[in-house]
């Protein structure tokens, strides 16, 4: 099925007073946009198409879950699926967001819809030598919490302890209660590590740390994982909030048009995914017009890598982040 954002004005206006703020320029500049598909890649593994954008559950998700206050992350996962995004990444370290992404997208009936990524967590030292039990604990409560067998993908957090980890979410996969696993990691001090789980196991999904000011993935792991047939999701599109600071006040260059943005949030996702290793790309975000602007930046014209230099440059002389 092909997707494009087709928001009519009083679309915008119930989604913005949804997140409870006023109705972004992003969002109006979409309004005059003409519909494009939502691109999709596929997983090199089983050659499953994904939409190209997801959603990040960690920071923004976690808080909004604890502030009680769950509306905006309704709007959030509903404005994602309706628009043509499934692919929903969380962790079992993300304090409640998995717990509560599970219970709305049980509440909503859209538990099957969304593409699961969750995490094993990091191992512990105080955990001991009962760690194995932890592990398997939280994978069950992972079950548990997002109410959908097999889970779409089950990643070893930044790294874990892949030589006890990998092997247990192997075996899931074996019997069909995970359909894909990786491993993530997010910066570039262990990406030695990392390159080398890739060489020596067998994975169908990594997670890295990629945006238009912080290229390292490029150098290695994103050449390496379409070698090996892995797929990619990208976090950290914009730094957290990094980039967005050191845009604060300017304008997105008019040459952004040749590629089809028109915001910021589109001119750092469509440098990420303009790279022919990326899977998906998961924006974090607790405003469902800031999900539709993501979903923007998978449609359209890409820039080749003479646009993408041109980005890198443009970004590299703005002041940096504070
Ligand atoms: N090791 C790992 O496995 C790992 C590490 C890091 C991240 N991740 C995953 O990747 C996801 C994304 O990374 P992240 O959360 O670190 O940060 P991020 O996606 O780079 O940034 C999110 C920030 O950008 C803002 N934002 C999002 N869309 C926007 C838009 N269209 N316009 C303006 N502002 C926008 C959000 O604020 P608003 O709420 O105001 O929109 C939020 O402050 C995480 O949630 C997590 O799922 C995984």
């Amino acid at each position: 099925m092909v997707y494009s954002i087709m928001l009519t004005r009083r679309d915008c206006f119930k989604y913005a007073a949804t997140a409870g703020a006023a109705i972004s320029l992003p969002v109006q500049r979409l309004l005059g946009q003409v519909s494009a598909p939502l691109i999709t890649r596929k997983i090199p593994s089983s050659g499953e198409d994904l939409p190209v954008i997801g959603l990040g559950g960690a920071a923004t998700f976690g808080s909004l879950a604890q502030s009680g206050n769950l509306s905006p992350l309704r709007a959030v996962l509903t404005t994602l699926l309706d628009n043509g995004g499934t692919v929903f990444d969380t962790a079992a370290a993300y304090g409640a967001s998995e717990v509560i992404a599970g219970r709305l997208a049980q509440e909503l009936g859209v538990e099957a819809q969304l593409f699961w990524s969750t995490k094993v967590n990091s191992a512990k030292p105080e955990w001991g030598p009962s760690y194995p039990d932890v592990t398997r604990q939280q994978i069950q409560d992972s079950f548990d919490r997002i109410g959908k067998s097999p889970i779409d993908l089950m990643q070893i957090h930044n790294l874990g302890d892949i030589k006890t980890q990998l092997p247990m979410i192997q075996e899931l996969k074996e019997e069909g209660r995970v359909r894909y696993i990786g491993i993530t990691y997010d910066t570039p001090d262990r990406h030695d590590e990392l390159i080398q789980a890739m060489r020596d196991e067998t994975l169908d999904f990594i997670g890295i740390d990629y945006a238009v000011d912080n290229t390292a993935a490029a150098e290695t792991i994103l050449p390496l994982a379409q070698d090996q047939g892995i797929a990619v999701i990208i976090y950290q599109p914009f730094g957290r909030t990094r980039l967005w600071s050191r845009v604060a006040g300017r304008q997105v260059p008019e040459w952004a048009q040749e590629f089809d943005a028109t915001t910021w949030a589109q001119f750092f996702i469509k440098y990420v995914i303009a790279h022919p290793a990326v899977t998906v790309v998961t924006p974090a975000t607790s405003k469902p017009a800031n999900v539709i602007d993501n979903l923007a930046g998978g449609m359209g014209r890409l820039p080749d890598e003479p646009m993408r230099h041109r980005m890198e440059e443009l970004v590299a002389a703005l002041p940096s982040a504070r």
